[in-house]
């Protein structure tokens, strides 16, 4: 893959960024570093909440703060209507994932790189209300199996819930393929993009996805503690609400109400404006820059790494499959995971350390424990890279 950045508007970006100065930052998947712009955006929203007022602030800031639902809205091709904002990921997929009316004996299929959170969501009701659910193996080379996902389709079949790219390893599976095997049989596809929005360029009508859970923090580069969930029009009636309050409502009375008439049905009214207008400003800067051309950028600087990563003895890449996304798995002979990351932030370098829990099936499956995660952004560098692989070369260079 080609580096379609040229080197100025590299430094440029970098220049936009505090944190580049600092650190050599390869934890984008936990959370990237923010653009100064949205680092600002938040605080000043702050220091103006505080002189002039909560609400005041917020009548002050009312269009760009519903201009935020239009920016996601045009970051996956969806409609404003289709979008709620709510606090990560995680919250964002048991909404769309416990609305679901399921009976006992429904079935539920997933991949095996689903998150830790999803497949407890799954246990959750396989216990609670008995329906089953199957997890498809990729294949020898790692690679979803798209007809062994026809092959388990039953007329029990709700629901396909899968994740985009997983937590611990740089796979990626074919969502959009997925898509429309759901949509041949009409099943309900509820996607996992934590990873992926912001990363790899994300158009739900092609993915033909009915809801989509996405976090802020990590390939987006927005603050802490912001997400969407994108639930299409057509369903948004069909799913359960579990909370509702004035703002969630379209109408009430002292008999009855009527939930809105948006996605935003599925939010709550008191929330950070502050952090909203800062999602804002990270999906603009997104939009802005192109999530085309920063995810050629990401795969180059990733297939760079691990080919560097490959070249040390003593180091062992872990990524399986064709197609591979910006974060890169390793360990290192005879060092724990955290030992690693701790040694490497000795030298202001972050990785973390990719938890066998968090993709739980498939790390069993490949036997595999904790691992090192460095996740390249679009930010990051080839001086950067040679660095990680300088220490890291010297790292198992005193430990045999
Ligand atoms: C693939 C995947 N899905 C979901 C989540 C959960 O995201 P959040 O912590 O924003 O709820 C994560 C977090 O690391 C993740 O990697």
């Amino acid at each position: 893959m080609e580096n379609i950045l040229s080197e100025q508007e590299v430094q440029q970006l970098r220049a936009e960024t505090r944190g580049t100065t600092k650190t050599i930052h390869f934890n984008n998947a936990g959370s990237s570093l923010h653009p100064d712009v949205v680092v600002d955006t938040v605080i000043d929203y702050l220091y103006e909440e505080a002189q002039n007022g909560g609400y005041e602030t917020e009548y002050t800031y009312r269009e760009e703060l519903e201009n935020t639902y239009n920016l996601i809205a045009r970051l996956i091709n969806a409609r404003k209507d289709e979008i709620a904002i709510v606090e990560n990921a995680s919250i964002g997929w048991w909404l769309a994932f416990n609305g679901i009316d399921f009976k006992p004996g429904d079935e539920i299929i997933t991949c095996e790189m689903e998150y830790v959170t999803n497949l407890i969501g799954l246990l959750h009701a396989k216990k609670t209300l008995g329906v089953e659910f199957k997890v498809i193996p990729n294949d020898e080379r790692g690679n979803f199996r798209l007809q062994a996902l026809e092959d388990a389709i039953s007329d029990r079949t709700k629901l396909i819930a899968v994740t985009h790219i997983p937590s611990t390893a740089g796979s990626m599976i074919p969502v959009a393929e997925i898509g429309r095997i759901a949509r041949k049989h009409n099943i309900l596809y509820l996607l996992d993009a934590c990873q992926s929005v912001g990363h790899v360029p994300l158009d739900v009508q092609e993915i033909g996805c009915d809801m989509l859970a996405v976090t802020g923090r990590k390939y987006l580069r927005a603050p802490r503690g912001t997400g969407f969930l994108y639930v299409r029009k057509e369903i948004q009636d069909k799913l359960k609400l579990f909370f509702m309050d004035g703002f969630t409502t379209q109408w009430v009375t002292e008999t009855d109400f009527k939930p809105r008439n948006d996605a935003r049905r599925f939010e709550v009214y008191e929330k950070s404006r502050a952090l909203t207008l800062g999602l804002g400003k990270a999906v603009e800067y997104a939009l802005n820059i192109g999530v085309e051309r920063t995810w050629q950028r990401v795969q180059y600087l990733a297939s760079l790494l691990r080919e560097k990563l490959k070249n040390i003895n003593g180091v062992t890449v872990h990524d399986f499959g064709d197609e591979l996304c910006g974060i890169v798995t390793f360990s290192v002979d005879g060092m724990e995971a955290a030992t690693v990351k701790n040694k490497l932030a000795e030298k202001h370098i972050n990785v973390s350390v990719g938890k066998a829990v968090s993709t739980l099936i498939y790390m069993n499956k490949n036997k595999l424990g904790n691992i090192v995660r460095a996740s390249v952004h679009y930010y990051n560098t080839g001086e950067e890279i040679d660095i990680l692989c300088e220490v890291l070369e010297e790292l198992v260079r005193v430990s045999v």
